[in-house]
């Protein structure tokens, strides 16, 4: 026996229908929900279907109902997945988020390569009880050379090609930009009382052509230490330490006979090539002699310690000169020392 459609069937299906509507939360909910209330075999089409039953009275009454319905369900059914679509899309946004993923990298700046090798040598020196001390770089000739036992005209003043600032004053007094960090010596011993440990780094110029070894601008560090009973043992047992230090437990050390005005004896100081480790053969950083130069030295001259007020039949010293882009250049194998000062980020980022 076949029911006949009426109102209230119809608003009961309308009724399941948005309660069902309001919680399917998935595409597939929401298909299956399609297929129950609007599909070919659904709830609301098999009522449509049913209408033909009905008196034409009836019909025309429940049918424009049952019409309105399907358009009623129709509206919600698209209202609700279009909302199930948003929230699936800002679901994507923080479910592909993948917090395990590394982050962007910031690029930060590094210190110079010179700035690493001369700290690495100032607290090495600093380990042995120096302090860091720096001084001017712009320097009057009377420091750069005649309080270093280096008088005017005399002929040692070729080691150090020289740019001049200015003219000599009335008193004879001239400016230039300091050869080496040498000048520092007179400079501390004239405002501090022995006993006297410091190190000085600081930037230096000389006035030459540059190649592969030669700069106009580069850094020294300077070192000095006066005190009653210091002997040329301890400059040596102090430089050794130190090149053990920085190239590595098993250097060897020699020292042979070199001139500088300030010094007696002078002496410039060699490691065993830790290349080759004095093998001598076919080696670029020694050039096949086993040993590799990496400073000056010597007992501080009795004229300069007398220049600068100490009295040197009470005390003596020992000071020593050495080049970190020149260390720099052996430790990590560089080729050129104008690589340094060229600013190419490649280069600079190997550091
Ligand atoms: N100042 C010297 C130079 O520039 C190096 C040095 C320093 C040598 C101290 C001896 C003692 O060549």
């Amino acid at each position: 026996m076949e029911t006949s459609l009426n109102v209230d069937e119809i608003d009961s299906i309308k009724a399941h229908g948005l309660k069902d509507l309001a919680s399917a939360g998935s595409d597939k909910e929401l298909d299956d929900w399609r297929v129950k209330f609007l599909g070919r075999k659904g709830l609301l089409t098999i009522a449509l279907r049913s209408l033909v039953s009905l008196e034409p009275s009836e019909r025309q009454k429940i049918g424009s109902l049952a019409n309105k319905t399907k358009e009623d369900l129709l509206n919600e059914f698209q209202s609700r997945k279009s909302q199930i679509t948003a929230v699936q899309s800002s679901d994507i946004d923080s479910s592909h988020f993948d917090v395990t993923l590394p982050g962007t990298k910031l690029s930060l700046g590094k210190l110079h390569p010179t700035t690493q090798i001369i700290r690495e040598i100032c607290s090495i020196f600093e380990g042995m009880g120096f302090s860091v001390v720096e001084g001017p770089e712009i320097e009057w000739d009377e420091y750069n050379f005649q309080k270093l036992n280096i008088p005017k005209n005399h002929p040692a003043r070729d080691m150090w090609n020289t740019f001049w600032v200015a003219e000599e004053d009335s008193s004879g007094n001239q400016m230039l930009l300091r050869t080496h960090t040498s000048p520092m010596q007179a400079r501390i011993m004239e405002t501090n009382a022995p006993p006297v440990r410091v190190i000085v780094p600081g930037k230096c110029y000389r006035y030459e052509a540059t190649d592969a070894t030669h700069e106009s601008q580069f850094y020294q560090i300077e070192g000095l230490a006066v005190d009653k009973n210091i002997t040329f043992a301890n400059l040596k047992g102090t430089l050794y330490q130190f090149a053990r230090q920085l190239f590595g437990e098993n250097r060897r050390v020699r020292f042979r006979c070199d001139y500088f005005p300030f010094v007696e004896p002078g002496v410039d100081m060699s490691i065993d090539c830790f290349a080759c480790q004095g093998k001598a053969v076919g080696c670029r950083i020694c050039a096949s002699t086993g040993w590799v130069e990496i400073m000056g030295a010597g007992m501080v001259h009795p004229a300069v310690l007398e220049s600068a007020g100490y009295d040197p039949s009470v005390y003596t010293g020992f000071a020593f000169g050495l080049g970190p882009e020149r260390i720099g250049m052996l430790k990590y194998g560089i080729e050129d020392i104008r690589m340094f000062y060229e600013n190419d980020c490649r280069f600079l980022e190997m550091f």
